[in-house]
């Protein structure tokens, strides 16, 4: 059947603006089929100057499954994703057990599609069980559907066996994933030096991240191989993946909203809502990482979505896992606080959600125009909320964005022609 969306105000990726025309899909291939006016359909959606965006794409998320289901489900971390607009979503490894078979990579992206709403594609480990020694098999994994490979939660400390990895992922032209974190130099710290000092914890020294991203854009560099740095969060990282890619090196790297949005000035006491890997940093690494995503050193938004339970999250930040929840509150954050002052535009944002994780990583979507699959999340500019946890799709109720205002309201969510969400809608358990 071939249905319309009238009404609403199209995102048109050329001119970075919103223009109010209609777009026509197919429900059956999940193809977009037109844009323009007096496009002949089945069956219409009627919006009210909604914001039809292309469905966003989440690289980094943790969905908690398998082991881990008392943070979050596949069930409930996917509509959570789709209450944010994201249309596909990849999933980190460090499950438990962690995704190093291939068997765990096919039933995630299986039971996903049952559930049938935001896709999903697995990250699987670079190293066996995450334990940073034995490499996973990577052709298989990746033949059964894993998009990337990363270790996230931690790095790979030891930089000949990442140099082996590379070599591989290299052949096999799939993405090395990084969580940088030179684990002799963060310790056992648990925030930013200075806010350690103002709480009483112990401090991760701010070099701890752009010492590894140093070593592995020089692996990258002689073995070839696409390095992807997760949740770019200092200044000298940023300036690391600007030398690296000026140089020729294939780096790419992502940043997070609360990474663009926090820094450790507004921890006010010891509380693990606001306890995330790599820490709220200083203002001046904030600045860095907004100039960063703002020139391109830092090419995508990623959540980082790390659901906890509200137990773990009710301890002290010294004992308290790392984490934030981020899927459902993402766009209107940034949209808000970065788009609405004018700091970054519009088109940033949206690229940096949509059409640059398409293209990095090779996924459909990404994009309203004819041909390409009919994935979009249309969104209420105009309307309000205060973030409220109870309000969340996801398990995890751990954010430091509690209580912010936010502009932005995801209305409802199509992935490839189907409806996947729509605001209100029941909780999947
Ligand atoms: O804050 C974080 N939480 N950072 C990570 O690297 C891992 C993640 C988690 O799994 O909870």
């Amino acid at each position: 059947m071939i249905v319309r969306i009238d009404g609403g105000r199209l995102w048109d990726a050329e001119s970075g603006q919103l223009r109010e025309t209609s777009v026509a899909f197919d429900d059956v291939t999940g193809e977009i089929v037109a844009l323009g006016q007096g496009l002949r359909a089945e069956k219409v959606i009627e919006l009210r100057g909604e914001a039809v965006f292309p469905g966003f794409i989440d690289m980094h998320v943790h969905l908690r499954d398998p082991g881990l289901t008392a943070k979050e489900s596949l069930e409930t971390g996917v509509q959570a994703a789709a209450a944010g607009g994201f249309t596909q979503v990849a999933c980190m490894p460090n499950t438990k057990p962690p995704i190093d078979s291939p068997k765990l990579v096919a039933d995630l992206v299986e039971r996903a599609k049952v559930i049938g709403k935001t896709e999903v594609h697995p990250i699987a480990c670079i190293t066996q069980g995450q334990a940073g020694d034995e490499l996973a098999d990577y052709e298989a994994l990746r033949a059964a559907g894993a998009v990337g490979f990363s270790d996230d939660g931690r790095g790979v400390q030891h930089g000949g066996r990442m140099r082996e990895a590379f070599l591989r992922l290299k052949e096999l032209g799939a993405p090395a994933i990084i969580h940088a974190e030179d684990e002799t130099i963060s310790g056992k710290g648990v925030v930013h030096p200075n806010a350690a000092r103002r709480l009483g914890l112990l401090g991760i020294p701010i070099e701890a991240e752009a010492a590894m991203i140093a070593r592995d854009v020089l692996l990258a560099e002689q073995t070839g191989a696409h390095l992807h740095v997760c949740h770019v969060s200092t200044e000298p990282s940023v300036a690391v993946i600007r030398w690296a890619k000026a140089r020729g090196i294939r780096v790419t790297a992502e940043v997070t909203p609360h990474h663009l949005l926090l820094s450790e000035t507004a921890i006010k006491r010891d509380d693990a809502n606001w306890k995330v890997n790599p820490p709220l940093q200083s203002e001046r690494d904030r600045e860095a990482c907004l100039e960063g995503f703002l020139d391109g050193t830092l090419d995508i938004i990623a959540t980082d979505h790390a659901p906890h339970t509200p137990a773990e999250k009710a301890q002290s930040m010294a004992t308290a896992p790392f984490g934030m929840v981020g899927l459902e509150t993402a766009f209107a954050l940034l949209y808000t606080y970065l788009v609405l002052p004018g700091t970054v535009p519009l088109t940033r944002i949206i690229e940096g959600m949509t059409s640059r994780p398409a293209r990095l990583f090779g996924l459909a979507g990404g994009s309203i125009r004819p041909g390409a699959r009919a994935d979009f999340a249309i969104v209420d500019l105009q309307a309000e909320r205060t973030i409220d946890g109870d309000s969340f799709y996801t398990k995890g109720r751990n954010t430091p964005f509690l209580d912010w205002r936010i502009a932005g309201v995801i209305k409802s969510t199509i992935r490839a022609g189907q409806v996947i969400y729509e605001a209100g809608e029941e909780r999947l358990s």
